[in-house]
């Protein structure tokens, strides 16, 4: 419902700066509806799937480079410019492979410059594994930090990914109890894929 991309706004970023996207409309417009800013909020909302980001990326093809343009329809257009990508309770949705092909669509977003970063947090655990009857995977520090190398080594080279990509990984106990509602007790993995 676009609580996280808000809050940086209040924060101060720059509203007409930050894009929010999910696949489904309802929750984008549930978000409208909490916070009563449908007329007033400069964020720009896609409802789109992640997984429509093409990969390979197109050697050309629709980019804008005027970010805080009204002209961004689609996230693919988004392509080499995001510096912060927030993935939050995201990844854990689906399969190991299935994992691996996001981070590679989500790191065709990122603008290959120090201090581009992507973060988030999500259901881990402390042996990687399917989570029985949910078809999710559960990842822990290492093997998190292993397919973020090998995805930056698809996506540019080993030289980029053993230089210029810092994974940080680690497990914290939340505060709020249940935040990931499934019957098993699982912790919660935060994380950054940090261009350096
Ligand atoms: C558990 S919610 C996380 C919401 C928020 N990021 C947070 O941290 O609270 C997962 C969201 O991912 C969206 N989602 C699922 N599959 C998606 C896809 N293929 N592309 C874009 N969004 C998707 C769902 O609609 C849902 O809103």
């Amino acid at each position: 419902m676009g609580t996280d991309a808000r809050k940086v706004v209040a924060d101060g970023y720059p509203a007409q700066n930050v894009f929010a996207c999910d696949l489904r409309q309802e929750f984008l417009d549930y978000g409208h509806r909490l916070y009563n800013d449908a007329s007033t909020c400069g964020i720009h909302f896609l409802t789109a799937n992640a997984f429509d980001i093409p990969y390979p990326p197109p050697s050309d093809g629709p980019t804008v480079t005027d970010l805080t343009s009204t002209n961004v329809t689609d996230v693919s257009q988004l392509r080499g410019q995001v510096t912060h990508l927030y993935a939050g309770l995201f990844f854990h949705l689906f399969e190991e492979a299935v994992q691996y092909d996001l981070a590679l669509r989500l790191g065709t977003l990122m603008k290959r410059e120090s201090g581009s970063v992507l973060y988030g947090r999500q259901m881990g655990a402390e042996e990687p594994r399917d989570v029985e009857g949910t078809g999710m995977f559960a990842h822990n520090p290492e093997s998190w930090t292993r397919m973020w190398k090998k995805a930056f080594t698809e996506l540019e080279s080993a030289e980029f990914a053993e230089n210029r990509v810092v994974v940080k990984a680690k497990f914290v106990v939340p505060e709020e109890k249940n935040i990931v509602k499934l019957d098993v007790e699982l912790p919660v993995l935060y994380w950054s894929v940090q261009i350096v």
